[in-house]
């Protein structure tokens, strides 16, 4: 059997006690420890003077290869081009999006320095697969240079519509690099419309629809199969360790410290993709829609710090402290805390605990890829009284979930209904609907993702 090998900018720690970066990474590794295979990414390091060759470790079925970036690299490529211009341009912000040509020829340049390192690590019949916006021009860099393997690339954030792309002064080069994989892999339907809708406005391309997921595009002179492939959480191992940290310490002090309220819980990283402001405001609401509520349900937003060098997310940390604060100052009572806020992230098994332990999942970026805390709290519950998923419309997660409350985020008061609706509701529709939500995650896991990834990456070369 050919070896995978999976290129993203982020990989997970071999260290397993260490903290996990994100989404990607945690869902990669799950996936990575079954297939087996090779993974070359960022160390997280900055060097004065990169090596230009990874640095090799194993652990497992897995190789690991990283590579260190200079400052420069990580002024504009990670935190300039990838996460100033591509991350806020693909989650509708065009109002936070800047450009330039320096961190655009940065974002190149260390895509072309994967590229250059990855080469000499690569057998014939490898299959690549390279993740996310960091890495859109890896696959033509590695053609550049006479890698003939199968390429896919998924992407995990959302695509956009073409009229926003459009204002990315370069968005032509950018859908040309990933018209040369093989295969392209987008979280939802939608995306792969706003792809194929691109190329056609915009690259003279011609879309062929192949089943009601995808369709093959001949666009830039290639021709590449584009889907959809929701992306999943390791269903089963993360019910189990639910279950099995019910009553750990970490959990019963959780729970003892509500003194028997209620709890909704939120967990995201400190992006203003989340909708976190929204939700303190929508939660404040229902306070005051439902004064009953004031002293018998808390909120814990748990929303560890990210790509802090870069000033929308000091801008968003800024915001949502004066925010908690307001909301706090104005509503605690000397016995009751409205939002337990917290800068600091934990552990899975805490994690999974605290799920189980919470009465609502609160869950509604104002634009997500997919977002897998929606699906992780739907996993982490007791099936005899679970919990109530309050979804938003624009994550990924809800074209997939049915039976979540599907809200608009930017509805602060329909959001605050939709809490009260999921505080109040009889147990036998709260287990129908977690009987329908996890139905949906068992079949669609982890494994079944990454299996229908490479199937379509193995498959027959696209005829030209
Ligand atoms: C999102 C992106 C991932 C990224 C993760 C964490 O899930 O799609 O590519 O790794 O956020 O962000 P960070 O910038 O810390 O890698």
């Amino acid at each position: 059997m050919s070896r995978l090998v999976v290129v993203s900018n982020r990989v997970a720690p071999i260290d397993e006690g260490k903290q996990q970066a994100g989404g990607l990474a945690v869902a990669m590794a799950e996936a990575m420890q079954a297939a087996g295979g090779l993974w070359l990414g960022w160390s997280g390091e900055v060097a004065e003077t990169p090596d230009p060759e990874p640095r090799v470790a194993t652990s497992g079925r897995l190789t690991y290869a990283t590579l260190d970036l200079s400052q420069q690299d990580l002024d504009e490529y990670y935190n300039g081009f990838a996460n100033s211009t591509l991350w806020p341009l693909f989650h509708y912000r065009l109002g936070l999006t800047s450009f330039s040509r320096r961190t655009y020829d940065g974002y190149r340049r260390v895509n072309a320095r994967f590229a250059d390192a990855l080469l000499p690590l690569l057998r014939p019949d490898d299959r690549i697969w390279v993740h996310d916006y960091h890495l859109i021009p890896l696959g033509e860099e590695l053609r550049r240079r006479g890698a003939g393997q199968r390429m896919g690339f998924f992407l995990h954030t959302p695509f956009p519509a073409p009229e926003l792309l459009v204002a990315l002064p370069r968005h032509r080069e950018i859908v040309r690099s990933l018209c040369a994989y093989d295969v392209v892999g987008f979280q939802t339907d939608h995306d792969v419309r706003a792809f194929a809708n691109y190329t056609q406005i915009e690259g003279g391309g011609h879309a062929e629809p192949i089943g009601p997921e995808g369709c093959r595009i001949a666009a830039f002179g290639s021709t590449v199969l584009v889907r959809s492939f929701p992306i999943s959480i390791d269903t089963m191992a993360l019910s189990s360790l639910a279950e099995a940290n019910a009553n750990s310490e970490t959990t019963e002090r959780l729970v003892d410290s509500l003194v028997g309220r209620r709890l909704i819980i939120g967990v995201d990283r400190l992006d203003y993709s989340k909708g976190i402001p929204q939700r303190f405001e929508a939660f404040q609401q229902l306070l005051e829609d439902h004064p009953e509520y004031r002293g018998q349900v808390s909120f814990l937003q748990i929303a560890p710090p990210t790509r802090s060098d870069v000033l929308e997310y000091q801008q968003i940390r800024r915001a949502l402290e004066s925010l908690a604060g307001y909301v706090n100052g104005r509503l605690a009572e000397f016995d009751w805390v409205p939002i337990r806020y917290l800068n600091n992230g934990f552990g899975r098994k805490t994690l999974a605990g605290f799920y189980r332990a919470a009465n609502v999942g609160f869950v509604t970026p104002l634009r997500d890829g997919m977002n897998l805390v929606a699906k992780e709290y739907v996993a982490c519950q007791d099936p005899v009284d679970p919990g109530v998923l309050v979804l938003s419309r624009f994550a990924g997660a809800a074209r997939e979930l049915k039976a979540p409350l599907i809200v608009n985020p930017f509805d602060i008061e329909g959001t605050a209904e939709a809490l009260h609706t999921a505080l109040s509701m009889p147990v036998e529709e709260r287990r129908d609907r977690h009987a329908d939500l996890m139905a949906v995650l068992t079949r669609n896991d982890i494994d079944a993702w990454r299996q229908a990834f490479v199937d379509a990456l193995t498959g027959p070369p696209v005829p030209a």
